[in-house]
């Protein structure tokens, strides 16, 4: 819900639809962080699970960090990721993210409380 509210308030070009033969069937972005936090962007995704497998995403997980830092200003790229994930966390790791912390009962989802684990990927 956190990144369905960005998306749609987001500059465009901190937006992309992941479009597959003609259809959106996800989303990736970066998130712009002010004040002290100016130099970071946290990078967040979503893909319709029936493409789940198929290498999509670290392919552009891949993409919009090297995009990112071209882009924008910035020295750090993260991930704040659920430790359940590991198909998200396999995707960071694929593209050069490092495990840096794991907040402990920081989040719940569906009722359960879990540790967040924070990837990042320095310039
Ligand atoms: C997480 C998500 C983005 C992955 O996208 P994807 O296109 O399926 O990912 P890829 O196919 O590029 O790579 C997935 C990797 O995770 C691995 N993987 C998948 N399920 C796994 C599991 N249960 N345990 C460990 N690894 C797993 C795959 O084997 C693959 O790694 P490999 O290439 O080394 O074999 C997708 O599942 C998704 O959108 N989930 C819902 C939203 C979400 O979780 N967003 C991220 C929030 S941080």
């Amino acid at each position: 819900m956190r990144w369905v509210q960005h998306a749609s308030t987001a500059l465009s070009e901190t937006v992309f639809a992941i479009i597959v033969n003609g259809n959106a069937v996800g989303s990736i972005g970066l998130v712009a962080k002010d004040d002290v936090y100016r130099k970071s962007m946290e990078i967040g995704y979503w893909l319709g699970e029936e493409f789940w497998g198929g290498g999509i995403m670290t392919e552009a997980v891949g993409a919009i960090s090297d995009y990112g830092f071209d882009r924008f200003d910035i020295v750090r790229l993260y991930a704040d990721v659920f430790e359940w994930n590991h198909a998200s966390v396999r995707v960071l790791e694929k593209n050069g993210y490092v495990f840096e912390a794991r907040l402990k009962r920081a989040v719940i989802k569906d009722g359960m409380v879990t540790d967040a684990l924070i990837y990042s990927n320095l310039k």
